[in-house]
């Protein structure tokens, strides 16, 4: 008889199977990211490089295109760019994670994995699911593979957790320092200091010897209220700096900044200064959240997001939806620290693509990836359109401000945004550099080595799909060749 475990996954790999031709034929699959094979998929999550090949793991629902979860996906790559795809590993078959195996990260050691993810339980009934109702475990397997899971093991339930807290604790990342175990959990406090209630989003951070037993080390908690919850922190040493990584959820949009329905951002801790102080958003697109950093054997620090954001369904729609799936992963980016920002730049592997030179500043593209650099010595500005008149996104660059923009030439929104509409970005001084990629369906910006990114999702017909660069000569368009 099949376990459990088993009849899921066959469902799974049912889904994927009789999708299989639909998928495949869509317009809108990329090259070089991660997407659901079938479905919807969320979070990246377990990211590390184990026995030299690259492992990306994801919250996964290929049963329903709209979400609600049941899985981990599973893609292994060697290069962070072409990637494989296999069976889930994980799926809700336990009384702990009957409503879910929600996002979570990887430890390796000793040529073993280890996976912490957190199981979540909605109990039938009349309940708020945030003091009542919920059951969060963080849970653990293990792995000689990737692939094959060992029994789930519960490290911490309710009990474990200090007893301000909501039953909202998620998103285990584990790492190893100084010979002892941490994990940093996502948290939403109860706050009733104001007479009214509002919970205040922090992290905790848990300490073990063995990787099985966990006690509560310490509580990051902002001075000053920001965000009622925080999803996937994450928490590492990056060039002698140590960098806070979390999403909160419910900070009200500011001018240019705070844009989209939920943020994700970092800070570089110190003493004397609270997280929410030195918040930066990681990327000013509309299209990203939830992201997580792991060290791979070079010794980079390489950080991937979702490029996508929950809930936005009422905002923008992803026209990928008609064709039986939805959502991606950014392009693998390698961190550094410059002038005390976090800078990202896609993984240097993108340089060994066999890359080929457009003739001038304009041209038309099919499923190919592209590449434009542009320079900005001693111009104005930089118009990069992609798509037509009608149906495009525009990329203005003047000084230090980016925006990107779907407004077609009538100033009216274009489809190829399915209803996303315009977004600023800032630099610290003007922008001197630009690169951005286009992966079919997927533009991601840099600007200046990487102070900036900015991501959106873009949904061209084939016959829409032209670039035209203005106001920049200093630029280079680029395809890469299969
Ligand atoms: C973030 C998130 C996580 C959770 C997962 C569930 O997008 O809400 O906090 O673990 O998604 O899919």
């Amino acid at each position: 008889m099949k376990s459990e475990k088993e009849r899921r996954i066959a469902q799974a790999k049912e889904a994927e199977n009789r999708q299989k031709d639909r998928i495949l034929s869509c317009p809108f699959r990329m090259k070089y990211h991660v997407m659901p094979p079938v479905g919807w998929l969320n979070d990246p999550n377990g990211l590390c490089q184990f026995q030299g090949v690259y492992q990306v793991y994801f919250q996964y629902s290929p049963l329903n295109v709209n979400g609600g979860g049941g899985f981990w996906g599973h893609c292994t790559s060697r290069d962070l760019l072409h990637w494989e795809y296999q069976d889930p590993v994980l799926t809700n078959d336990c009384p702990e994670d009957q409503s879910g195996v929600y996002s979570g990260s990887a430890l390796i050691e000793d040529g073993r994995m280890y996976l912490y993810y957190t199981g979540n339980v909605k109990l039938p009934g009349n309940y708020n699911y945030i003091d009542k109702g919920r059951i969060s475990s963080q849970m653990m397997v293990t792995s000689e593979d990737g692939q094959q899971m060992s029994e789930k093991t519960v490290v911490l339930g309710m009990k474990d957790y200090p007893d301000d807290m909501t039953a909202h604790i998620r998103d285990p990342k584990v790492w190893k320092e100084h010979g002892k175990y941490y994990m940093i959990l996502g948290a939403r406090k109860r706050n009733f200091d104001t007479g009214i209630r509002r919970d205040t989003g922090c992290a905790l951070v848990y300490v073990s010897k063995n990787k099985k037993d966990w006690k509560l080390d310490y509580e990051i908690l902002p001075d000053e209220n920001f965000g009622y919850m925080w999803e996937c922190p994450d928490l590492f040493d990056l060039e002698g700096k140590r960098v806070l990584s979390f999403c909160p959820q419910g900070l009200r949009a500011e001018n240019e900044r705070f844009q989209n329905l939920y943020q994700s951002g970092y800070s570089i801790l110190t003493e004397k200064m609270s997280p929410e102080k030195g918040f930066r958003e990681w990327d000013m697109g509309f299209d990203f959240y939830a992201p997580q950093t792991f060290e791979d054997e070079k010794g980079r620090r390489i950080l991937i997001g979702w490029a996508g954001v929950p809930d936005t369904m009422e905002v923008h729609r992803n026209l990928s939806v008609d064709h039986g799936w939805q959502h991606c992963l950014t392009i693998p980016r390698e961190l550094r620290v410059e002038h005390g920002v976090v800078c990202q730049m896609p993984v240097r592997e993108l340089d060994l693509l066999s890359w080929k030179q457009e003739e001038g500043t304009a041209c038309c593209f099919g499923r190919e990836m592209v590449k434009i650099e542009a320079k900005m010595q001693g111009v104005h500005f930089a118009d990069i359109r992609i798509g037509t008149g009608q149906n495009e996104l525009t990329i203005h660059v003047e000084e230090d401000r980016i925006r990107m923009a779907f407004l077609n030439e009538e100033g009216k929104p274009s489809p190829c945004g399915g209803g996303r509409k315009s977004r600023i970005g800032r630099t610290a001084s003007p922008v001197k550099t630009v690169l951005v990629l286009i992966d079919n369906s997927i533009v991601e910006l840099f600007v200046n080595d990487g102070e900036l990114a900015m991501t959106s999702r873009i949904y061209l017909e084939e016959s829409e799909r032209s670039i035209a660069v203005k106001g920049c000569p200093d630029c280079r368009i680029w395809k890469a060749e299969e």
